[in-house]
């Protein structure tokens, strides 16, 4: 019985990896263990609940306004101890978040191996996004086993030269993920009745702009100038913009000063991630800097403007239902305007695409760390 450490902390590690959870749990010859560093609190939570998952540890590091420096040797601290102490055969940590960074770490630390599912997602600029390209880097020196979701996340390794039999391309488990939400939704309609019951109800004749926005690059100036391209979208086009806002404070502040009070907006806390499928569902268009988002609105044929500079995930912009146009408000304004009263220019980003994965990647990465402890032994 091989037993596998999932270290996660952060809602979207927590919706990545809860499929991976699921699929070792149901496999022959796996335990899985959910070690929990709780760097966010509610909105992990929040995940848990829906995916049904156990922590078999929970670390519970979230401190308000917490910095990078204090988070990253917390964590650390932290997890090291605990994997001593388990001795897990192997870790899988995913993404690029700083408990992804600290867990691989701390793992390496122990001698453990480390499996790294989303490897090799590359914008070639370290600052942006911030500091998750360098997070991302910096697990793979650790890796010994890296899941790439796509073709272009293989090369990307190939090209730094890690060594070809250490890669494997899996699909991203976000598509896993948001086809396991789906398929809970229409089982249940009843249920899935509830959930659009409590959520802002379909303004007449207005088309739904979905938003999130928490980059920590755009903190400085971005998050402000996106919250002022939506109150001028708000105010002067036939919209309704729902906005569930990001628990850190560097969000919360400008996105409620600016856009508060504004008619046709609607601020919300975190959503679970039942409503919040079903908003990307219904909504005419999506406006994020998230990157868990940029992978799910091709698979729901939603057009998406990143308002990003960069993206590491360029898959979706080739596929033609993400456009990358930056965090200034001006340019929003511009963009959404063109989607709402350009009929074509709206129809050629909506098709429904999955650049990213197929719904099967968990499964593929039970077999792919069953291969890699055969391989071991001889
Ligand atoms: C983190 C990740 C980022 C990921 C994002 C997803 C790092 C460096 N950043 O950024 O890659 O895209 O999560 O959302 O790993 N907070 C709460 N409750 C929560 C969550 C957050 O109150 O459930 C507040 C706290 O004040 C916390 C702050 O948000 O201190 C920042 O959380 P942190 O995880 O450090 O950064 P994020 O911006 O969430
Ligand atoms: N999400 C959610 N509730 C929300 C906003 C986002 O469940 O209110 C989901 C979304 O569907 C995606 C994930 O959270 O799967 C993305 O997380 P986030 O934007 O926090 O992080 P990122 O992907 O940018 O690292």
């Amino acid at each position: 019985m091989k037993r596998i450490a999932f270290v996660f902390g952060t809602r979207p590690e927590a919706i990545k990896m809860f499929p991976v959870v699921h699929a070792f749990a149901r496999a022959e010859g796996f335990r899985p263990l959910v070690i929990l560093t709780g760097q966010h609190r509610e909105m992990l939570d929040q995940v848990m609940a829906v995916a049904d998952l156990k922590a078999d540890v929970d670390l519970n590091l979230m401190k308000p306004g917490q910095s990078l420096t204090e988070l990253t040797a917390n964590v650390l601290t932290a997890v090291s101890p605990v994997l001593a102490e388990l001795k897990p055969d192997m870790v899988l940590v995913q993404g690029d978040t700083t408990t992804a960074f600290m867990g691989a770490l701390a793992a390496f630390y122990n001698r453990i191996p480390v499996a790294h599912v989303e490897a090799g997602l590359r914008s070639g600029n370290k600052y942006s996004p911030y500091p998750e390209e360098t997070n991302r880097r910096m697990v793979a020196q650790v890796a010994d086993l890296h899941l790439a979701p796509t073709e272009r996340s293989r090369n990307s390794l190939l090209a730094e030269g890690f060594a070809p039999d250490t890669i494997h391309v899996t699909g991203n488990t976000v598509v896993d993920a948001l086809q396991w939400i789906k398929a809970k939704l229409d089982a249940d309609p009843a249920a899935r009745a509830k959930v659009e019951g409590d959520l802002p109800q379909p303004a007449l004749g207005k088309r739904m702009i979905l938003v999130t926005n928490h980059r920590r690059e755009n903190f400085d100036t971005g998050i402000a100038s996106v919250a002022r391209g939506l109150a001028e979208l708000a105010r002067s086009e036939n919209v309704q913009i729902i906005f569930p806002v990001h628990l850190n404070p560097n969000v919360q502040g400008p996105v409620k000063q600016i856009l508060g009070d504004v008619p046709n907006v609607h601020l919300l806390p975190p959503l679970s991630y039942l409503p919040f499928a079903a908003l990307m569902m219904h909504a005419h268009l999506i406006v994020t800097d998230s990157g868990g988002v940029q992978e799910e609105a091709p698979a729901v044929g939603v057009p998406v403007l990143v308002t990003r500079d960069t993206t590491e995930r360029p898959e979706g912009v080739e596929a033609g239902t993400a456009l990358l146009i930056g965090p200034d408000g001006g340019r929003i304004v511009g963009e959404v305007k063109r989607l709402l009263h350009d009929a074509a220019a709206y129809a050629a980003m909506s098709r429904a695409h999955n650049p990213f994965g197929d719904g099967k990647a968990s499964g593929r990465i039970v077999e792919i760390v069953r291969r890699w402890f055969q391989s071991q032994k001889g």
